[in-house]
């Protein structure tokens, strides 16, 4: 590898100002009371006052600890990555950023509704539509942008868009659909439609027709569903690179749509077919606790292949923790399943970089010897889709982690954790700071993939450049030559994902900056002016490069995140509703009869 290798322009020149620099502490308001007469009292009562206490102690012990932890929580303690309670702000609108988010979103959607209402995916600098076969389009961008319209209120545009629903939305397609994003973006989609527009039965039955196309392609050996699907012949089709491979996130995540659409239709198939898949994983996890990206269609076996959170492992840990949500916590397998893997993530795969100390995430790659011993080599690569981690922790951390049932206080006290909750918690905060972090590029957006320090890494021009100590880099970009796929910043939720949720649990001001500065930076590098938003291809660049291409999740993701974030408490409240992995909100419910599995 050239030394020059991962060399990146830092948008702070040498001395890089940090770009949150700590609120300054205000001065408390000093109390008037009268010192003398207070001393007089106490020179009287300290002696009977002492005994009290030693008494009440003597049958309290744990009293003790409690007070203890009551101060360290307002010292050393995570509740935000300031640790001072000065930067609570309570969770009400702030209603001039809320409007700007919603301005964005209308500049992305009529621009897609004028040139190609109805296509799937949107080309905003050429202002045309793709759909994803030549079978005709499957409303992917329609529907993904419903609920958001519901949600900031946009009746009008809301009404056209349903109306295409109503009038053009056909699964009868004879082609090959990928199971998975067809799953958490259309039925994931019309299923919040469904209750965020007050059950219009439409939505429900558009649903019910789609989730019937795709339940062929659970019919195989293991039962784990092919990553294909053609929804007109209605018949599950294999990756025709990997035949025999499916996706360990593509299988696990498509667990919360259709538990909730056989929650609302009482039908037990969709449900069975979805929970043995988690059987399955459950059964076979490999010895670490962890899974692997890749499974065995017919065997059902983890096959040696990468185990990071980042890409196709990324939200099979974001639903094992939502599907103990959204039943209620009543399903005890969930909790299980994500407390064991937690233990495993936090054991196996979270890192520290050598100069700042920035908590990551790595990958374990499998590497086969000679003599057919498999050994797992630690690779200190982050995906920005792993970014949803660290809101995820948080949430996990206040829900399995936390020591009693009751409702944890915004922001947390270190009390209400169990120890692997504190850990959680401690874990969780500190990645979204990493997160954030990883903006600190020229356009203030994070790139694709970035790469941590590691001694052995061979890199050492980096220091010498900036001044100060790089934790991570872009592997691949060097001055003046094309920019690598990784340094790509395609609009991606990720970041802003853990904002909002961390902003819901501690209040704290700071996760809102943070968003704030990432909308802006997306207004100002991705925003095509004549409509829409445009991925760009290389974050360290200004003015950027766009790349032809608006995602998605941009409306369906992104932009309903950074809304989320700055609204109130009373907005999609995370103890009433969890969200699928395409940011699509389904309500929490208790099942009647189900309990999980064993
Ligand atoms: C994409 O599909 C939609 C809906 O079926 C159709 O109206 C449109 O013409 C298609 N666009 C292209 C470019 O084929
Ligand atoms: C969840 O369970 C709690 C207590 O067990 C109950 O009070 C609450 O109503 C339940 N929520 C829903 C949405 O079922």
């Amino acid at each position: 590898m050239p030394a020059e290798d991962g060399l990146r322009k830092r948008k702070t020149g040498s001395k890089p100002e940090p770009k949150h620099p700590k609120q300054q502490p205000t001065t408390e308001p000093e109390f008037d009371i009268d010192g003398a007469a207070l001393l007089q009292y106490l020179k009287i009562l300290w002696v009977p006052l002492l005994i009290c206490f030693g008494v009440f102690i003597y049958f309290n012990p744990a009293v003790l600890s409690e007070i203890a932890n009551f101060w360290i929580d307002t010292d050393d303690w995570y509740s935000s990555p300031g640790t001072s309670s000065k930067s609570f702000v309570g969770i009400t609108n702030d209603v001039q950023k809320r409007d700007a988010v919603v301005q964005a979103f209308k500049h992305a959607w009529r621009a897609y509704e004028r040139d190609c209402m109805g296509a799937d995916e949107y080309h905003p600098v050429s202002r045309k539509g793709t759909n994803l076969t030549n079978a005709g389009g499957i409303g992917y961008t329609v529907v993904d942008s419903i609920d958001t319209m519901l949600i900031m209120g946009l009746d009008e545009d809301y009404a056209r868009a349903r109306k295409w629903v109503e009038t053009k939305l056909s699964f009868d397609k004879n082609a090959h659909f990928n199971t998975f994003e067809t799953t958490i973006r259309v039925l994931g989609g019309l299923l919040s439609a469904y209750e965020l527009s007050g059950h219009d039965k439409l939505y429900l039955d558009r649903a019910i027709d789609l989730a019937d196309r795709i339940l062929p392609a659970f019919d195989t050996e293991s039962g784990l569903p092919l990553p294909n699907i053609n929804l007109g012949m209605r018949q599950g089709v294999p990756d025709p690179d990997l035949p025999m491979l499916v996706s360990t996130a593509e299988v696990s995540t498509l667990q919360l749509e259709f538990r909730y659409l056989s929650y609302l239709t009482d039908e037990e198939v969709y449900w069975d077919k979805v929970e043995s898949v988690m059987k399955i994983i459950k059964k076979n996890l490999l010895p670490h606790g962890l899974a692997s990206i890749y499974m065995h269609a017919s065997t059902g076996e983890f096959v040696p292949s990468a185990i990071r959170l980042g890409s196709r492992g990324d939200s099979y840990y974001e639903y094992l923790l939502k599907q103990f949500i959204q039943t209620n916590r009543t399903e005890d397998v969930y909790r299980e399943m994500y407390d064991n893997a937690m233990t495993a993530v936090h054991e196996n795969l979270i890192s520290k970089s050598p100069y700042s100390r920035m908590t990551y995430t790595s990958e374990l790659i499998p590497e086969r010897h000679p003599n057919g011993q498999l050994s797992w080599r630690l690779t200190p690569k982050q995906d920005h889709l792993v970014c949803f981690f660290g809101g995820s922790l948080m949430l996990g951390a206040t829900i399995t982690g936390a020591s009693s049932v009751s409702q944890i206080s915004i922001p947390p006290r270190q009390f209400e954790f169990l120890d692997h909750g504190k850990r959680d918690w401690k874990d969780g905060v500190e990645l979204v700071k990493t997160c954030v972090d990883t903006h600190d590029t020229m356009t203030g957006l994070s790139p694709e993939i970035v790469h941590f320090r590691i001694p052995s890494d061979g890199l050492t021009g980096l220091f010498a450049r900036s001044g100060a100590p790089a934790d991570w880099y872009i592997k691949g970009a060097s001055l003046g030559e094309e920019a690598p796929y990784d340094a790509r910043y395609i609009l991606r939720p990720e970041t802003v994902e853990s904002l909002f949720i961390a902003f819901r649990l501690t209040g704290d001001v700071r996760y809102r900056d943070w968003g704030w500065d990432i909308f802006q930076a997306i207004e100002k590098h991705c925003k095509v002016e004549t409509g829409g938003y445009a991925s760009i291809f290389n974050v360290d660049e200004v003015p950027s490069r766009k790349e032809d291409k608006m995602e998605t999740f941009l409306m369906s993701e992104t932009l309903k995140y950074l809304y989320l974030l700055f609204s109130d408490a009373s907005v999609l409240p995370l103890d009433k509703y969890v969200f699928n992995t395409e940011a699509h909100p389904f309500p929490i419910f208790t099942p009647n009869v189900r309990k999980g599995f064993s």
